[in-house]
């Protein structure tokens, strides 16, 4: 299925370029300014169940636990297309109107950017973070590893585009301080991968109850039991392994220990103290 959403998607075929809309970086290959101008007047519906998540903070993760949820509840197989938003051609609006409810749907847009719709359909929104540290060294695998992205010689040269947002989706901190504002939103769910790791089965049950999907605990513990890393890696790779390298690489807490020079460790803790110290949401990403 992963294959031939590859296959048979929208992609701009314009490997490794960059643009830069609004001040902010994405793939040329998976972005465009058009599909970003006919996402302002996409239609959310109510029973959309939307991710929004920074890239590398476990949106495929979600994403298949949500895709999971809604098909154990309501029969329904994800939909043929990838999931997220912005990706892909603005045609993708009109196939997006076609597929049935509930539609599971996913963005990494910062919080300003995501089509007002979903706001006054108050769709509930599944917010998923990482703590910035493992986001970015996942993130810089992530550059050398996807074919539509350029590649970074240094996890060094990295590490100062990672703190001065010239990432693709902008800085990690502008959403973090967005979100932060909106965690106690009725219709919103902040999650954490860190939390997720600790216990998926937990994290399973709060997202179902959040969703108002009544599932049993043998249901919630299947989900969970295919969420696991290695269920997902041995699953996807079946399907097509180079997706499965690219999106499921170590899947660990704490791998940053591996990358980052005290000096590194220094900087990204003042920038997380003078975003997020004292609020929620920094002590949910504390790490
Ligand atoms: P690492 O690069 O640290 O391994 P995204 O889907 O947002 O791009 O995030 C990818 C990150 O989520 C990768 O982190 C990947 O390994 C991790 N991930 C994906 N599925 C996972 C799972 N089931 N359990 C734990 N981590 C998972």
């Amino acid at each position: 299925e992963v294959k031939k959403l590859l296959d048979d998607s929208d992609m701009v075929p314009q490997d490794k370029k960059l643009i830069q809309l609004n001040g902010v970086l994405y793939p040329a290959a998976l972005c465009s300014e058009e599909n970003f101008k006919a996402l302002e007047s996409f239609e959310a519906r109510e029973d959309d169940l939307m991710l929004v998540s920074y890239p590398k903070c476990g949106t495929t993760w979600s994403l298949n636990l949500l895709n999971d949820m809604v098909q154990t509840v309501y029969n329904k197989d994800p939909p043929n297309m990838i999931q997220i938003l912005e990706f892909g051609a603005p045609n993708k609006y009109e196939k997006l109107n076609e597929e049935p409810s509930p539609r599971v749907l996913g963005t990494h847009l910062h919080y300003d950017n995501i089509p007002q719709s979903f706001f006054n359909k108050k769709i509930k929104l599944l917010v998923v973070f990482r703590n910035p540290k493992d986001t970015a060294v996942s993130f810089f695998h992530f550059y050398n590893k996807n074919p539509m992205l350029p590649n970074y010689s240094s996890w060094d040269t990295f590490f100062e585009d990672f703190i001065g947002g010239k990432v693709c989706w902008g800085s990690y901190f502008d959403h973090a301080l967005a979100w932060n504002k909106h965690i106690d939103d009725e219709d919103v769910l902040l999650m954490t991968f860190e939390e997720m790791k600790e216990d998926l089965e937990a994290a399973v049950k709060k997202l179902s109850k959040f969703c108002g999907f009544s599932m049993t605990d043998e249901q919630v513990q299947e989900v969970a039991k295919k969420g696991t890393f290695t269920a997902m890696k041995e699953k996807i790779s079946n399907i097509q392994k180079e997706f499965a390298d690219i999106f499921l690489r170590k899947g660990e807490v704490g791998d940053w220990k591996n990358h980052f020079s005290e000096a590194q460790s220094q900087e990204i803790d003042a920038k997380f103290e003078a975003c997020l110290a004292g609020t929620k949401l920094g002590e949910m990403l504390k790490y």
